[in-house]
C-alpha cells in the first residue's frame, strides 16, 4: 500500500511522472505537460499520461536527451534581486536567477514564482517530490511576504484583506495580513498567502487601494530569508530540508489569523 501511494510498485515500477520528477527535471507538476507536449519518450515510444516505466531497465529521453533517473539531492535558498526572472532560461535573452548560482554544477530549478521585479526568499532544488508538496494549494504551505505600499494606514483595510477578496472570479483570503513598523516611515504590509496565482499580493495591494513599491518574500513555509545577501545564495542545512518536508506534508500554519 505504502509504495503503491508514492508511486512505486512491488515490480521495480514506478509512475513516468514520478520517475521524471525525481531525476530533477522539473517538478511534479511540470512533468505531466513535458509528457502532454509529446517531450518525452519511453524505450522509443512516445510517453503518455500515467504511463508507468522500470527505471532498472526502460531508457527514458526528454528532448532527445537521456534522463538519469535520481541525482542527489540539492537544496538552495537564493535573496533574489529585482530584475532577474525566477525561471531556468527566458526565450528573450533576459535575465533569469540560474546566473546567479555561481559555483553550483546540480540541474536545479526555482520553486514558486516571484515577479521580475519582486525580491527575496527563491528556493530551489533538483528534487521534484518536495517542489511539487511545497507548491501544491492542497498542502497549505504559506508564504510570507514584506510589501512597501503607497496610501494612508487604514485598518479597514487589513481587514477586507482578511475578509477575502474577488480575484480573476475566485474568492482569496490571505492567510494573515497586518501592519509592521511605526509612523514617518514608508507604510509596509505583511500579509501571508498559501495559493499561489500569479501576482497575487500585488492583486490583493491593489484591491484595497494600495500602489505596491516593493515586494520582498521572507518566509516559504518554516524557510526564513534570515540575512542572506542580495543576489547571494547557500545551501539549506539537513534540519531545514527536514522541516520543509514536514512542514509540507502537515501543513504548515505560520502565523494565525487573529
Ligand atoms: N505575489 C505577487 O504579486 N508577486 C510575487 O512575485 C509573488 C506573490
Amino acid at each position: 500500500m505504502g509504495n503503491q501511494q508514492d508511486g512505486r510498485s512491488a515490480v521495480g515500477e514506478e509512475r513516468l511522472s514520478r520517475f521524471l520528477a525525481r531525476s530533477g527535471v522539473a517538478s511534479r507538476r511540470h512533468v505531466d505537460a513535458l509528457i502532454a507536449e509529446g517531450r518525452v519518450t519511453v524505450n522509443g515510444k512516445l510517453a503518455v499520461l500515467g504511463q508507468k516505466v522500470r527505471p532498472a531497465e526502460d531508457r527514458v529521453f526528454l528532448d532527445g536527451r537521456e534522463v538519469g533517473g535520481a541525482q542527489e539531492p540539492v537544496y538552495i535558498i537564493l535573496n533574489k534581486p529585482p530584475g532577474y526572472l525566477s525561471t531556468c532560461a527566458d526565450p528573450r535573452g533576459r535575465r533569469t536567477v540560474m546566473s546567479l548560482l555561481e559555483g553550483v554544477s546540480a540541474r536545479v530549478f526555482p520553486v514558486g514564482r516571484l515577479d521580475y521585479d519582486a525580491e527575496g526568499l527563491l528556493f530551489m532544488t533538483n528534487d521534484g517530490e518536495l517542489a511539487y508538496l511545497l507548491t501544491h494549494p492542497k498542502h497549505k504551505v504559506i508564504k510570507e511576504y514584506v510589501v512597501t505600499v503607497a496610501g494612508p494606514r487604514d485598518e479597514s483595510k487589513i481587514q477586507r484583506i482578511l475578509s477575502g477578496i474577488i480575484i480573476g472570479g475566485k474568492r482569496v483570503q490571505a492567510d494573515y495580513a497586518r501592519f509592521q513598523g511605526g509612523d514617518g516611515r514608508p507604510l509596509t504590509l505583511v500579509i501571508g498567502v498559501h495559493e499561489g496565482q500569479k501576482h497575487l499580493v500585488k492583486h490583493i495591494c491593489r484591491s484595497v487601494g494600495y500602489t505596491v513599491k516593493r515586494l520582498i518574500r521572507v518566509k516559504v513555509g518554516p524557510l526564513c530569508l534570515g540575512s542572506l545577501d542580495r543576489g547571494a545564495w547557500r545551501y539549506l542545512t539537513p534540519r531545514e530540508v527536514k522541516d520543509l518536508y514536514a512542514g509540507a506534508r502537515n501543513g504548515w500554519e505560520g502565523e494565525r489569523k487573529e
